[in-house]
C-alpha cells in the first residue's frame, strides 16, 4: 500500500492528504542531497544562534518553497526560520511546524538524522496544544529512508522504494509496550548539576538493573527506535543552564508526543503531558520524557524526588 492509498483508507480529508503527500515528497530530495555529499557550514545562524549547515538551509528551503505556495497551507513555522510565514490558505487551511533536518551535525559522521513535522488544522500555533495536531510525521534518513506517521488513528511506518519512487507500508500498527529496559539518555551534562541529582540517581538505577543503552545523539532515530522496537524511554531534562532543556515544543516534542501516544506510549514534560502544553511562543523549549508508560513513570518518580 502506498502512502497515498493509506491516507485515503484512513479517511483523511482530501486537502490534508494533499499537504501530507507534498511533505513526504520532500524526504527523498533531502536523502539524495545527503547521499550526494552536500556538506559544510552555510555561514549563517538560525533563530537559536546555532550555526546552520548547507544541508539545514537546503532542507528548509525545500519545505518553505513547497509549503508556502501550497493552496491548503495557512502557515508554516520552521526551526530554521526566525518567524512563521503565511501560506495562501486562510483559517480553513493547515499550519505546519517542522524541523527540516534534526541532528544535522550527525550527517558528516554518517549517523542517522531526521525530519519532524507537526500539522495543525487552522491558522497559527500560539495558543494551540499538541493535542490539536491533525497529523505528525518523523522521517529517518539512515541506511533506509523511512517515516512514521499518525493522522490520529495509530501509527504506521513507510519505507521509500527507490525503484518505484514512492513510499510503501513497512510496519502497520506500530505499538509501544508498557515497559522495556532500553534507555536513551539525552543531556547527560545535567548530571554535573547538583540541582539535577535525580538524573544521576536514575542513571544509577538503569545501569544496575540490566537496561540496554541505545543513544545516537539524534532524537529522531532515538525515538524511532523506541517505536520500532516496541518500547524504551528517551529523556532530555533541563538543568540550571537551560531549565527547559534544548528541545523545542512545536518542532520536536509535540509531533513526537503525538506519535508516541498514538502508538500506546506517553510523553511528559516536567509539568504534565506534552500534548496538553499550550504553545506560548514558537521557539518554546521543554524537557521531555517519552516512551513506554511504565518507563516514563519511573523517570517521573525520580524527577519528583
Ligand atoms: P539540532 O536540532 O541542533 O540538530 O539538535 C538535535 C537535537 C536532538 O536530535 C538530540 O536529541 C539533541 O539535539 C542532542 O543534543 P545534545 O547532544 O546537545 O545534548
Amino acid at each position: 500500500m502506498t502512502f497515498g492509498e493509506y491516507l485515503q483508507r484512513q479517511g483523511v480529508e482530501a486537502n490534508l492528504r494533499d499537504v501530507l503527500k507534498t511533505v513526504a515528497a520532500i524526504f527523498p530530495k533531502i536523502a539524495e542531497a545527503m547521499r550526494g555529499g552536500l556538506e559544510g557550514a552555510a555561514g549563517s545562524k538560525n533563530v537559536f544562534g546555532e550555526g546552520q549547515l548547507k544541508l539545514d538551509v537546503f532542507s528548509n528551503d525545500l519545505f518553505t518553497e513547497a509549503l508556502t505556495r501550497h493552496p491548503y497551507v495557512a502557515m508554516v513555522a520552521s526551526e530554521e526560520l526566525d518567524e512563521s510565514m503565511n501560506g495562501p490558505a486562510g483559517d480553513e487551511g493547515y499550519s505546519l511546524a517542522y524541523d527540516p533536518l534534526d541532528g544535522s551535525s550527525l550527517v558528516d559522521v554518517n549517523l542517522a538524522v531526521g525530519t519532524i513535522v507537526g500539522v495543525y488544522k487552522g491558522k497559527g500555533f500560539v495558543g494551540r496544544k499538541g493535542s490539536d495536531q491533525a497529523a505528525a510525521i518523523i522521517a529517518v534518513y539512515g541506511p533506509r529512508l523511512t517515516f512514521m506517521v499518525t493522522v490520529g488513528h495509530g501509527v504506521t511506518e513507510f519505507i521509500y522504494d527507490w525503484g518505484k519512487k514512492d513510499f510503501v507500508v513497512n510496519h502497520e500498527d506500530v505499538k509501544v509496550g508498557e515497559s522495556k529496559k532500553m534507555f536513551a539518555p539525552g543531556n547527560l551534562r545535567a548530571c554535573s548539576d547538583p540541582q539535577v541529582k535525580w538524573y544521576v540517581d536514575l542513571m544509577h538505577f538503569w545501569l544496575t538493573n540490566e537496561y540496554t543503552l541505545r543513544y545516537s545523539g539524534g532524537m529522531v532515530p532515538d525515538v524511532n527506535q523506541i517505536l520500532k522496537k516496541g518500547g524504551g524511554v528517551f529523556t532530555y531534562p533541563g538543568y540550571s543552564e537551560m531549565p527547559d532543556g534544548k528541545l523545542r515544543l512545536i518542532y520536536e516534542c509535540a509531533p513526537m508526543a503525538f506519535l508516541m501516544e498514538q502508538a500506546g506510549g506517553v510523553a511528559f514534560s516536567a509539568g504534565g503531558p506534552i500534548l496538553d502544553m499550550t504553545v506560548e511562543k514558537i521557539d518554546q523549549r521543554t524537557p521531555i520524557f517519552i516512551g513506554s508508560k511504565k518507563e516514563v513513570e519511573l523517570v517521573q518518580s525520580y524527577f519528583k524526588k
